[in-house]
């Protein structure tokens, strides 16, 4: 079967490999892939950022698919499934065919298709698990960064969830679709500075290059998915999220998906042959919500 990664570390080729099968091992399922998100941290691994030592290495974290084989699990084959997977270990998820964790993968949301779930539980987790360490009560503000992307798009919806009041940051081409979202208020980093100076109550720190944390008041929240140097901040509750595989998250995240209160958006889709077509595109840092591969888009 076929399956996608890279050779090195550095801006050089990817390959589709011809691998072995996936096994089947106890209290794991086989899933035939159907999508799998694209996300900032392939590209991230493929440049050598993280202290991976494993070649090749076989990219993508997060994926649907059909259970075509199980052994142990609470799934059933036919089951249409999705799931962060493995995550930070290797995990492959740009494969025909993936060996699970039967407890990594849950039902998909019914309201949407096996093709665009694959892009969901990375962004999805990181953003509901992140507001469960904050204090977000009611009529508070929140600054979120990289608004209108993979993560941020589905935190300014969330943070209505929490009935605060957004003030998104994003180009000024995504302005209409952030407001969208449920943005009060939007800063175009395109067209001027931030120049909100202790005035918020919370700062969602997603996009790497720009960290406005002058922006959070004396008592505030600094809530970051970046990890950043050490640096002291009086009276502000710093706090550092990295998502974490949880099956109870992933159903509260389907639950949100459910009920509407999380409406993701999918702006590409590439087929199966343009995996690196498709990471090459979410490195430049502006995609409008999700790209996700869909293994049965003819290219
Ligand atoms: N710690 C964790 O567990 C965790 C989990 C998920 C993601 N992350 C990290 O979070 C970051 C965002 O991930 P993502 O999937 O949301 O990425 P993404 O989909 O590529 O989104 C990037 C966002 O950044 C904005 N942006 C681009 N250039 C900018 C600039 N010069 N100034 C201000 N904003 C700019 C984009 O806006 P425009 O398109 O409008 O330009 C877009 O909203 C990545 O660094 C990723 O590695 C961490």
């Amino acid at each position: 079967m076929k399956a996608w990664g890279f050779k090195e570390f550095g801006n050089t080729p990817f390959y589709c490999f011809d691998v072995p099968e996936p096994k089947l091992e106890e209290g794991k399922v086989i899933v035939k892939t159907i999508s799998a998100g694209v996300n900032p941290t392939d590209w991230n691994t493929k440049i050598g950022i993280y202290p991976y030592d494993i070649f090749p290495f076989m990219s993508g974290w997060e994926l649907c698919g059909e259970v075509i084989a199980e052994k142990g699990t609470q799934h059933n084959v036919g089951d249409i499934v999705y799931g962060l997977i493995n995550f930070p270990e290797m995990a492959g998820c740009y494969a025909e065919k993936v060996s699970v964790n039967g407890v990594d993968v849950v039902p998909i949301p019914n309201n949407i298709p096996a093709k665009k779930a694959g892009a969901l539980p990375l962004v999805g987790l990181s953003v509901i698990q992140a507001f469960d360490k904050i204090s977000a009560a009611r009529g508070k503000s929140i600054l979120i960064t990289g608004a209108s992307g993979g993560v941020g798009h589905m935190a300014v919806q969330h943070a209505k969830n929490y009935g605060l009041h957004v003030i998104a940051v994003a180009s000024s081409k995504n302005e209409d679709f952030v407001r969208g979202l449920g943005a009060g208020d939007f800063i175009a980093y395109d067209k001027e500075e931030i120049k909100l100076s202790g005035d918020v109550d919370i700062l969602f720190d997603i996009y790497k290059e720009a960290f406005p944390f002058e922006a959070v008041k004396n008592g505030g929240q600094i809530l970051t998915l970046q990890e950043r140097k050490q640096q002291e901040f009086k009276n502000i509750n710093y706090v550092y999220h990295v998502v974490n595989r949880n099956a109870d998250d992933l159903l509260r995240l389907t639950k949100l998906i459910e009920v509407r209160k999380i409406i993701p958006h999918i702006s590409s889709t590439f087929p199966f042959s343009e995996v690196e077509q498709a990471i090459r595109q979410v490195s430049h840092a502006h995609a409008k919500g999700k790209i996700i591969v869909d293994f049965n888009l003819q290219p």
